[in-house]
């Protein structure tokens, strides 16, 4: 695990962004894993401005999405379908039948979580998943104690979970209370992770994700397991981290080429 202290949240998400990009330069049509949540708004807005300005093409992408709230249709304006919509595929040329998202209104769950895993092995796997981190710990929707293995399924939401998404909803009793999610071990087959942490809120769980034991209390630390995870944080994000000098250290001596 690669963990990247950036000063500040937009230099954090342009990071991000350019792992993305250097990834697209050297493979086009290259399967990319996104996530929703706030965090990674920031590296959607830069991919935006890549494609604009700087002509990043997406042409050839594929993406699959990972999580959505169950009962809520694709229009409906807290679907994680419209959230994706309007922060980045409307703005960039990726084809509509390349976009895969969860759908949160299918009649059989099972088997849509089956197609779902299948869809993405026969894309030939993800390339890069990018994500966020709940309060709690969990990446994409695997709530604390979710198997690390865990595959596409139906989960319950958690009682913090919904807090802390209440805030998208006019209602606490508005949020969905069961997502449909990719599993952690879904998560963790993508070849590279891109991992985002922002805000004094995430502290706690960014030093257990990377320097605590492996527990499925906290699924980001399944990240460990995983050998090609880069951890972008912010200051106020990376402020409980013990060995914080060593990854600045790391950083500043980082190798010019793989073979130093
Ligand atoms: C939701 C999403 C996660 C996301 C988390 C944190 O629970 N399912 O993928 O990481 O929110 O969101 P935020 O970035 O807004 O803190």
């Amino acid at each position: 695990m690669e963990v990247v202290i950036k000063s500040d949240y937009e230099e954090m998400c342009r990071a991000a962004a350019h792992v993305v990009a250097d990834i697209l330069n050297t493979k086009p049509d290259a399967v990319l894993g996104l996530a929703t949540g706030s965090t990674p708004l920031g590296v959607y807005k830069e991919l935006v401005r890549l494609h604009q300005e700087e002509g990043i093409d997406f042409s050839q992408v594929t993406t699959f999405n990972l999580d959505e709230y169950v009962g809520l249709s694709i229009n409906d304006s807290q679907s994680y379908h419209h959230f994706m919509h309007e922060n980045f595929f409307k703005h960039v040329n990726i084809p509509v039948q390349n976009i895969y998202i969860p759908s949160g209104t299918t009649r059989n769950y099972q088997a849509f979580c089956q197609w779902y895993e299948h869809r993405i092995e026969e894309c030939g796997g993800i390339d890069v998943q990018i994500l966020g981190i709940g309060t709690d710990g969990h990446i994409a929707f695997n709530e604390p104690t979710s198997s690390l293995s865990s595959r596409t399924r139906l989960k319950t939401l958690e009682k913090q979970t919904i807090n802390d998404n209440a805030r998208f909803f006019e209602n606490r009793d508005d949020v969905p209370i069961y997502a449909i999610t990719m599993g952690v071990g879904t998560i963790l087959e993508a070849k590279q992770i891109v991992l985002l942490a922002s805000g004094k809120s995430k502290a706690t769980v960014v030093a257990a994700s990377v320097e605590g034991p492996v527990t499925s209390m906290i699924t980001a630390s399944a990240l460990q397991m995983h050998p090609s995870t880069l951890f972008f944080v912010d200051e106020e994000a990376g402020s409980e981290l013990k060995m914080r000098e060593y990854y600045d250290w790391v950083q500043e001596k980082k190798p010019d080429s793989p073979q130093a």
